[in-house]
């Protein structure tokens, strides 16, 4: 692909939103298009589902319910936002993705994660990123850190343990395609670690750091 798709995962507070801003900063001043976006969300019928997914009038939710409506965001989302900006070369960077539908319905919430994987597979036709930066903390430090109150939030300890394992769980099974990173450094150190790493997927077709090298309305 011409782009790259890069995900930002992590319990409640790990850091998500503010490591998805400094990267997109440090990318926009090497000259790719970036383009930043969430789950659920993204678009506009997926932040309507959003508003659904994580209002308080939603608890008590059917767990099958939840799962289905996050597969159904994430589809709209990787159908007509993340695929057409990765075809035109443009680095996508995602807050939450299809590890935190695993994460958190699969694992958390006990509906299975294999089935939960293959709900998402299937809703993304096979959508997948490039590079998924795991933001690993412990939750309780993560959840004092947290703002944006939602309904997760509010779920027990054994709950956010859960969702944490499985992140885990998913980096260790495929460690070519994540890079786990401890989130209780300080942001700006988190953040060089991730563009190390983005380096290695990112499009050919933006000028390299400090290069002289691009050729103004040129061929190759
Ligand atoms: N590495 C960090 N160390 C300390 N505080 C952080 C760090 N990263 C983010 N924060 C702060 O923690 C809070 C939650 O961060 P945020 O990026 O919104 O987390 P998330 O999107 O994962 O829920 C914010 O107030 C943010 O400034
Ligand atoms: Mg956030």
């Amino acid at each position: 692909m011409p782009g790259a798709f890069v995900v930002f995962e992590g319990g409640e507070g790990a850091g998500k939103s503010t490591q998805c801003r400094l990267l997109a900063d440090a990318l926009v001043a090497r000259g790719h298009e970036v383009v930043v976006t969430r789950e659920p969300g993204g678009t506009a019928i997926g932040e309507a589902i959003r508003e659904v997914l994580l209002g308080a009038g939603s608890r008590g939710m059917a767990a099958r319910t939840e799962a289905l409506l996050f597969a159904a965001a994430r589809a709209e989302h990787a159908a007509t936002l993340i695929r057409p900006a990765v075809a035109r070369g443009a680095v996508v960077l995602s807050d939450r993705y299809l590890d935190s539908s695993v994460a958190y319905q699969g694992a958390a919430r006990g509906l299975g994660e294999e089935r939960i994987a293959e709900l998402s597979r299937w809703a993304t036709e096979g959508l997948v990123p490039d590079l998924t930066v795991v933001l690993d903390v412990d939750p309780t430090i993560g959840l004092g850190r947290a703002r944006d109150a939602n309904r997760m939030e509010a779920e027990p300890a054994a709950f956010h343990a859960g969702v944490r394992a499985s992140f885990l769980r998913r980096a260790a099974a495929s460690p070519g395609r994540y890079l786990v990173l401890p989130a209780d450094r300080p942001p700006e150190e988190v953040a060089a670690r991730v563009l190390e790493a983005v380096r290695d997927v990112l499009p050919a077709a933006a000028p390299a750091e400090g290069g002289g090298d691009a050729h103004p309305g040129g061929s190759p």
